[in-house]
């Protein structure tokens, strides 16, 4: 049965009191809209029509790279409207299925159930229980319990408000089926709007059967309108990608505070302290800890790493057996071999550290190479920058560079060289030798202190 997905995204949404379009704010570091697409594209495997209005060009260019086909609706005369834009593209034998840009947290599960609910020939709409209706459309069923219509809140009766069974926006049903009557809509009801939830009524006149499908957990059909919406569904989201994480066996300190912006696989018997955010796709293997307050983006630790609190990690690769932080800071392209040491107020850039190396207090390291077993001491900056390029550091392996010292760059430190704390090296280095650029100490005997001169007038 071939599919495809509309996604309803025209509407302005005011109240979230923003220069950015609704569906392009962020939830869970991705816009909103980035969300649903993502679902309809795992549901198809096939591209999601967009039926975008407000904001279309910047919906559009934040979208350019994306599975996305677009349809215009340039002006928004209500949700009916809206699918008759997308529809002329869509071909007679697929079944649509209509999504929301503004209801980010729905899933696959659910609308798989929604699809089977539509069948061939049937039209599929997902409802709900709730125990507050207020502002939904209203499920109106028979004595026998079947779908006769939906009626919005500001059209519906009394007995009508008294429903508790409300409609979530979600429908699927055959093309052909759904364009015959969306064509037929009209806007002679309390808002002046095509409503598309009037096809219900339409079906069951024509003798097509409706069918309902509930979601399995009712924050997939909470939409956004203002920014404690967004709040909400954020921390629903946080609260769902938290449970996989302890379904898959990770230890969280509290799952209610790791962020996940992003993917994050494990190994078994890792350890997630609080307040930590991954973002991008981060791998953590066997065994990793991970302290308080970290940020890890796009990387991958490999097994027995602990990374202490307050640490930034940003693509990089981490080999197994290293200890990072606190308070240390591994930007981009950095790669480092096992048992390497970073250790507090460390700043380490596109930089590779081999096997048992120890930056270990205050450093910066950047553009650099350094080998195994290397020792960098205390407020050793690698000096990468003339002011125009960037220029590399070579440490071989086994040296030991003194606290306080300044690596020129391009410069290369020999295998087993020793550099002498406060030494500013501007050429390479003799393997194996103490190397110290260094005024000489010297001291003055006798030397006395300046006394201080006495004010005039006074004696
Ligand atoms: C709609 C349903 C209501 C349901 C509720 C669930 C209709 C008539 N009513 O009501 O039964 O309970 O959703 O949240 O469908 N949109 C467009 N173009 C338009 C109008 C809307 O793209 O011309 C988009 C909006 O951006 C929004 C979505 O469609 O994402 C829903 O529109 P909205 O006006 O919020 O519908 P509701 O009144 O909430
Ligand atoms: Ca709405």
């Amino acid at each position: 049965m071939p599919l495809t997905t509309v996604i309803l995204a025209a509407g302005q949404g005011t109240r979230m009191r923003s220069k950015l379009p609704k569906v392009l704010q962020p939830l869970a570091g991705q816009p909103l809209l980035a969300h649903v697409v993502a679902t309809a594209v795992d549901v198809t495997g096939e591209a999601p029509i967009v039926v975008y209005g407000h904001g279309g060009e910047a919906v559009q260019a934040a979208f350019a790279d994306a599975p996305v086909e677009w349809a215009e609706q340039a002006e928004q005369l209500g949700t009916g409207h809206a699918v008759a834009q997308a529809l002329p593209r869509i071909a007679d034998n697929d079944i649509v299925v209509v999504l929301y840009g503004d209801v980010p947290l729905i899933t696959a599960t659910t609308l798989n159930e929604l699809i089977a609910a539509a069948g061939d020939d049937r039209l599929g709409v997902l409802t709900a229980q709730v125990d507050d209706p207020t502002g939904y459309g209203r499920i109106v069923r028979d004595a026998a319990d079947r779908v006769m219509r939906i009626v919005e809140q500001k059209d519906a009766n009394p007995a009508e408000l008294e429903v508790n069974e409300i409609n979530t926006g979600f429908i699927a049903c055959r093309a052909s089926l759904l364009r015959g009557w969306v064509n037929r809509l009209s806007s002679d009801n309390a808002q002046g709007e095509y409503y598309l939830t009037d096809v219900i009524e339409m079906a069951v006149a024509d003798g097509v059967e409706v069918r309902t499908a509930q979601p399995y957990a009712i924050e997939e059909i909470l939409g956004i309108n203002d920014k404690r919406q967004l709040a909400a569904v954020e921390s629903a989201l946080r609260a769902r990608r938290a449970e996989a994480l302890l379904d898959a066996g990770v230890t969280l300190a509290d799952p209610n505070r790791v962020d996940i912006r992003g993917t994050v696989v494990c190994g078994s018997d890792v350890f997630i302290d609080v307040n930590v955010v991954f973002e991008g796709e981060v791998k953590l293997d066997d065994n990793v800890r991970i302290g308080p307050n970290c940020v890890i983006r796009q990387t991958q630790i490999e097994q027995d790493c602990e990374i202490l609190p307050n640490t930034v990690i940003d693509h990089a690769h981490i080999g197994p057996r290293c200890t990072i932080g606190p308070f240390a800071r591994v930007r981009p392209e950095t790669f480092l071999g096992s048992e390497v040491r970073i250790g507090n107020f460390v700043e380490v850039k596109k930089s590779a550290i081999s096997k048992g190396s120890k930056v270990n207090h205050l450093s910066y390291v950047g553009d650099s190479r350094i080998g195994e077993n290397v020792n960098v001491g205390a407020g050793t900056i690698t000096c990468n920058y003339d002011g125009a390029n960037k220029h590399r550091t070579v440490i071989g392996d086994g040296a030991f560079i003194g606290s306080g010292t300044q690596l020129v760059a391009p410069v290369r430190i020999g295998e087993g060289s020793t550099i002498g704390a406060g030494s500013t090296i501007s050429k390479d280095t003799p393997a194996n030798a103490l190397t110290l650029a260094r005024a000489r100490q010297r001291s003055i005997e006798g030397w006395q202190r300046p006394q201080k001169q006495p004010k005039d007038g006074k004696k």
